[in-house]
């Protein structure tokens, strides 16, 4: 995955990393909340030496103080004067719990040891600071006095003294907050980037060629208000799905210029993928290109194009082929010139043994022989044989593919049990395609002009020209 590919990653999974990124600053920020608020007293210490006059003796007396330095702050920092600074102040601590909360450090080659103290409280936090610096005072002269008793070498003095702090060194809500924010966009980012990988969903126009092993000739994008009207009103309309179902028309028009299909099954793999809006529309763009076109709704288990076309469910497939009723009185004229509908007819209890029965190859011949195209919606291959048994009396298959939703796997298998029967896969079809946010990146992948392989690009495009379509 290079930097393009990480770029899109995050444009697309945008949500997954913002929402990370603030549940990550609200635990920062909630950490500064619950954090209790800690103040830092600090004094500062020097240690002298009684110097010689001459120069040797005021070198060697300040190099006395420097090594001097090390040893005291390792005392500052150890029990005896902790124990020593909670008896002088009556604290209701040990002296291990004090030690946490003292710090002694000494300035390189120098004679100051500058000594901090933390506190919940402000006021106790100078009150240590001073005490453990006065205690710590007395106790160098004991250590220094010699048993003689004489004058010690070495002192140290309460250089500056500590006063009260006037905000919390503890917590920090700045850096908090920051860290809270680069966690939540490592983590985001890495969340997406896992996302991504272990999508196992078509998304690419590559993938889906691949899997079907045809081209994609056509992108429909996701569009709204097709959950309102399924049919556009092509006369009038257009707008990018529109364009895009004239895109798949013209596609579909030149696929095999010396042998057209004509008897055309939609399906896909699993339900919901659109093949019914997707079979209204590739049939209504034929017919607005003043093909005559019939429209059959092969899925007999969840009906469909009657109630997307408003028309009457009753009378339609199912119905021809068991008798009830003929395939001229069963056809239904649409409001759309051009466009004559079949509706599935009533549920029957064996839509498979109907399908693959003689009398549908009979209908499907006769209305080859009456229209131009034959469009055939059916049902997901996934699910039933269906699909497959209309797809083997037809002269090729549109698979269909929803963008982000089919598996790859479940397209492979609806692809393989397609293979079984020998229908021929004319091409494929995405549907849903992101049109917000994450359009560039599906655009992108398919590239610009994405409805054609590029073997077929050149042939369609100039056929296209010389047809004027
Ligand atoms: N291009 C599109 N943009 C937005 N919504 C769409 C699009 N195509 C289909 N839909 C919506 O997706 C849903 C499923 O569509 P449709 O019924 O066409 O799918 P299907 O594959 O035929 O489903 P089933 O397997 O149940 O027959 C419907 O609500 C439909 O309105
Ligand atoms: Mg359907």
């Amino acid at each position: 995955m290079n930097l393009q590919d990480l770029t899109k990653v995050i444009r697309v999974r945008w949500i997954t990393v913002c929402v990370i990124t603030l549940v990550s600053v609200l635990g920062a920020v909630v950490i500064t909340l619950l954090t209790t608020p800690l103040y830092e007293a600090s004094t500062r210490l020097y240690v002298s030496t009684s110097a010689g006059s001459s120069a040797n003796e005021l070198y060697q007396g300040n190099r006395l103080s420097q090594e001097r330095v090390l040893s005291y702050t390792e005392l500052l920092m150890g029990e005896t004067i902790a124990q020593r600074t909670i008896d002088k102040l009556g604290l209701d601590m040990t002296a291990q719990d004090l030690l946490t909360n003292i710090k002694a450090t000494a300035k390189p080659d120098t004679v100051l040891i500058d000594v901090k103290v933390q506190d919940e409280s402000p006021v106790r936090a100078r009150d240590i600071a001073n005490a453990l610096s006065d205690e710590f005072v007395v106790m160098a002269r004991e250590l220094e006095t010699p048993e003689s008793g004489a004058r010690p070498d070495t002192r140290v003095i309460v250089e500056q003294r500590a006063a009260i702090p006037d905000g919390p060194v503890v917590p920090k809500p700045g850096r908090n907050i920051a860290i809270g924010v680069a966690i939540g966009l490592l983590l985001g980012i890495g969340v997406a980037v896992l996302r991504d990988v272990l999508d196992n969903t078509v998304k690419t126009r590559e993938t889906l060629e691949e899997i079907t092993g045809a081209g994609v000739i056509g992108s429909i994008p996701l569009d709204k208000e097709r959950r309102k009207h399924a049919a556009i009103s092509f006369e009038t309309d257009n707008s990018g799905i529109a364009e895009a179902f004239r895109k798949l028309r013209t596609n579909l028009q030149f696929l095999a210029v010396d042998n057209p299909p004509r008897v055309i099954v939609i399906t896909s793999s699993t339900p919901a993928e659109g093949k019914s809006t997707t079979s209204i529309n590739v049939a209504l763009a034929l017919a607005e290109a003043e093909h005559n076109v019939v429209l059959i709704d092969g899925d007999m288990r969840r009906p469909s194009l009657h109630k997307y076309l408003d028309l009457v469910g009753s009378v339609g497939f199912s119905t021809v082929l068991s008798g009830a009723a003929s395939l001229d009185e069963s056809l239904q004229k649409t409001i759309f010139p051009g466009l004559t509908v079949l509706t599935a007819g009533t549920v029957p209890p064996n839509p498979s043994e109907l399908l693959g029965s003689q009398a549908a190859k009979n209908m499907l011949a006769e209305l080859r022989e009456q229209f131009d195209y034959v469009i055939v919606d059916s049902s997901p291959l996934l699910a039933v044989t269906d699909a497959a048994i209309l797809a083997a009396n037809s002269d090729g298959v549109l698979v269909i593919s929803r963008f982000g939703q089919t598996k790859r796997d479940q397209l492979a298998h609806a692809v393989g049990n397609l293979e079984d029967v020998g229908a021929s896969v004319l091409g494929a079809v995405f549907t849903m395609l992101p049109t917000r946010g994450s359009t560039s990146y599906s655009y992108s992948y398919y590239g610009e002009d994405s409805d054609l392989r590029p073997s077929q690009k050149s042939s369609a495009k100039d056929a296209a020209k010389s047809s004027g379509s």
